[in-house]
């Protein structure tokens, strides 16, 4: 039987809303229960540097956040429950990833590329007022992730991009690291994307999220929480006119909370003509007979800030014992950074090394065309596209030779391009890393 990890984080830079909860924290806690699971929920509060300068937001995000985990049932003996930054072992193992991962799919990431874009709008230098955190984000969410083997990940879609960054960070590593016998230093992650959560209204219809500051905090009292509902855009329909559940906010939001049957009696209501007053009276009570329980919880909890301290570093220290601490360790070992008194790997290592140099190969198929493709050892990694002559084959080879490595891309499925050109497409069970990298030796030959 094989277990699943699944792994979430959550980066510490705001306090938890309707639309975390019904997005996040609830179907991830429902997924947690799944038996041959291990789960591990951790507070991102080295990735909210990037974003936030404010410490004690910082400290109070991470509070509330722990809280909010702990209220809705997250049990600290059963699933991993730690902060980022109580486990060095994963700046640490980000350090190593930085030292694999390509600059240029780096400069792909979309976070990093929206912000180069947006210099570029305004006219300014394209790196202007962009830290280098942001530009290292993927590699630091991908020591999260491959430091404890993770297999899924549930993410929104605007994560996804980042977990196949980790997939090829990771396939890099084992590439260049692995043992003969294939042994692989990390597990390839995948992204689980939750497609029946849906995306919350917030109280102006957009999706809810801070950055619209449409939310409704999660553990708002009670009489707020009326107040916010109360305060949910609506069209002017009178009462007694009927009124259309889809697309309206409020039915949105009350189906979030409430079971099938009581949903279509919402619905019902609706086209006899609700008026808006009632029918947000109804949404009000409905989500607070779920949250009032848990906000309960929640005040209890985070009126002993010392106690869910005591509970994360307790997590953290028991997760550096099991996983954290001994992995490095043989990942320390797999780059070289050994102890000097062990033996010294004798030639046959270098000799493999050096046999196993990715070189192109050039024939012609019975189309009638030259061809070529990428391989190391027998491994091939490119089957590159057809062409009329030898000679333009060996131009585009002389191309992909020359600093190629930087600039070649994975566009679609498995076509890899340079600039507007198709050049060929990924072997069987090879990432774009994996050629990146083998483009780039040829780089090397020459330096
Ligand atoms: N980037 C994630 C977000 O913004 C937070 C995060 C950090 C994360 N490290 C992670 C999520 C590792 C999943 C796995 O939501």
């Amino acid at each position: 039987m094989t277990t699943n990890r699944v792994l979430t984080g959550i980066t510490t830079s705001g306090t938890p809303h309707l639309g975390n909860y019904v997005g996040a924290i609830r179907p991830a806690l429902a997924a947690s229960r799944a038996p041959d699971t291990e789960s591990f929920y951790f507070l991102a509060d080295y990735h909210s540097l990037i974003k936030v300068a404010e410490p004690a937001r910082i400290q109070r995000s991470t509070l509330e956040i722990a809280a909010s985990w702990l209220a809705c049932g997250l049990d600290p003996d059963t699933v991993w429950f730690y902060r980022q930054s109580d486990i060095p072992e994963i700046p640490e193992l980000t350090w190593l990833l930085t030292c694999v991962a390509g600059k240029g799919l780096l400069n792909r990431a979309h976070a990093y590329k929206a912000a180069v874009d947006k210099n570029r709008e305004a006219g300014e230098d394209d790196d202007a007022g962009i830290n280098a955190g942001l530009f290292m984000y993927p590699v630091l969410m991908a020591a999260d992730i491959l430091l404890f083997n993770a297999n899924k990940v549930p993410v929104g879609r605007d994560q996804v991009q980042h977990i196949e960054m980790a997939r090829d960070f990771a396939q890099r590593f084992n590439h260049l690291y692995g043992e003969p016998a294939g042994k692989e230093y990390f597990t390839l992650p995948e992204a689980a994307i939750e497609e029946h959560v849906a995306t919350l209204p917030g109280l102006d219809g957009r999706k809810m999220s801070k950055s619209y500051d449409n939310v409704i905090p999660l553990f708002a009292p009670r009489s707020q929480l009326k107040k916010l509902v109360y305060g949910i855009v609506t069209d002017s329909k009178a009462p007694g006119e009927p009124k259309s559940a889809e697309g309206s906010n409020v039915f949105q939001l009350y189906q979030a909370f409430a079971s099938d049957a009581e949903s279509a009696a919402f619905r019902q209501a609706f086209a006899d003509g609700i008026a808006w007053g009632e029918a947000k009276e109804q949404l009000f009570e409905r989500i607070d007979v779920e949250v009032a329980p848990l906000r309960e919880k929640y005040e209890a909890l985070i009126a002993h800030p010392d106690r869910i301290e005591q509970q994360l570093r307790d997590g953290a220290l028991r997760l550096r014992a099991k996983y954290a601490t001994p992995s490095l360790q043989v990942l320390r070992e797999a780059v070289g950074l050994r102890d000097l008194g062990t033996q010294v790997e004798g030639k046959s290592k270098q000799l493999k090394a050096a046999s196993s140099r990715p070189t192109f190969k050039q024939y012609r198929e019975v189309d009638g065309k030259f061809y070529f493709k990428l391989v190391d050892g027998d491994r091939e990694l490119l089957q590159g596209t057809g062409h009329d002559s030898p000679r333009d084959a060996g131009q585009l080879i002389a191309r992909l030779k020359a600093d190629a490595g930087a600039k070649v891309q994975q566009l679609h499925d498995k076509a890899i391009h340079l600039g507007d050109e198709l050049v060929g497409h990924l072997c069987e069970d090879v990432a774009a890393a994996e050629v990146v990298a083998a483009l780039a030796s040829f780089g090397e030959d020459v330096a």
